[in-house]
């Protein structure tokens, strides 16, 4: 089992390493009291959902000032959505984030539901995204699951078993590992780890504040994992 110090480790890490993104509350800004809004997390999601953050950058700023609450995205012409999403790819993407603007406007009162399960019933909301909003804009110890966190804790408990059969094992070390505290910066800061130091190639484990507890790295085999499926 994960050491009970990787949680606070990791927040430790995050508090002074975080990538400034524009969906993220800013450390002024959280000293002030701001909180995650669930609308600018869920819109983030979606657009990350098969995108890099660099791609999304310039279209989640676009969204976000000309559509800046779900009731406006909800009031928008679907045509003027489709048109400020060209580029992204993955279209159906857009159409579900507009039905799910309308819903959340015409059936919740404009406010998302907070829960795992009130959001998978929305439109493009699948088990991942739900996980990921319930955590950041609600604080929900969700297990958030993603490409690098899958290799984050294969290469942190040595998982041999190949991806995908390997999911079921990395979700539950993920949940046995999420705080209660915190639950959306925990898996924001695995996010950032797996992007800027456990990285696929040549990770940077001189820098990584989990490095003392990572059994790949003990045995020097951190770019063996995760482990591919036999071709
Ligand atoms: N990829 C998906 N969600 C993300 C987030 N909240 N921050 C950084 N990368 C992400």
């Amino acid at each position: 089992a994960p050491d009970p110090d990787l949680a606070s480790l990791l927040l430790a890490w995050y508090d002074r390493h975080a990538r400034a993104l524009p969906w993220r509350v800013s450390p002024a800004d959280r000293a002030h009291g701001v909180v995650a809004d669930p609308y600018r997390v869920w819109l983030s999601e979606i657009m990350l959902q098969q995108t890099t953050v660099q791609a999304v950058k310039p279209y989640f700023e676009t969204f976000a000032t000309r559509w800046p609450r779900v009731s406006d995205l909800a009031a928008a012409d679907t045509e003027d959505v489709m048109k400020a999403w060209a580029g992204l790819g993955y279209y159906s993407r857009a159409r579900n984030l507009k039905k799910c603007a309308d819903v959340v406007a015409s059936e919740h009162g404009g406010r998302f539901p907070d829960n795992e399960d009130g959001l998978r019933a929305l439109p493009g909301i699948g088990p991942y995204t739900a996980a990921a909003i319930a955590a950041i804009a609600f604080d929900r110890p969700a297990a958030v699951v993603d490409g690098n966190i899958e290799r984050v804790f294969t290469r942190l408990l040595e998982i041999e078993t190949p991806l995908p059969a390997a999911k079921t094992e990395i979700r539950a070390a993920v949940g046995h590992a999420t705080p209660d505290e915190r639950p959306g910066d925990f898996a924001q800061a695995l996010m950032d780890l797996g992007a800027t130091i456990c990285t696929p190639k040549r990770p940077a484990c001189a820098l990584c504040p989990i490095d003392k507890m990572c059994q790949a790295r003990a045995s020097g085999r951190q770019e063996q994992f995760p482990v591919k499926p036999a071709k």
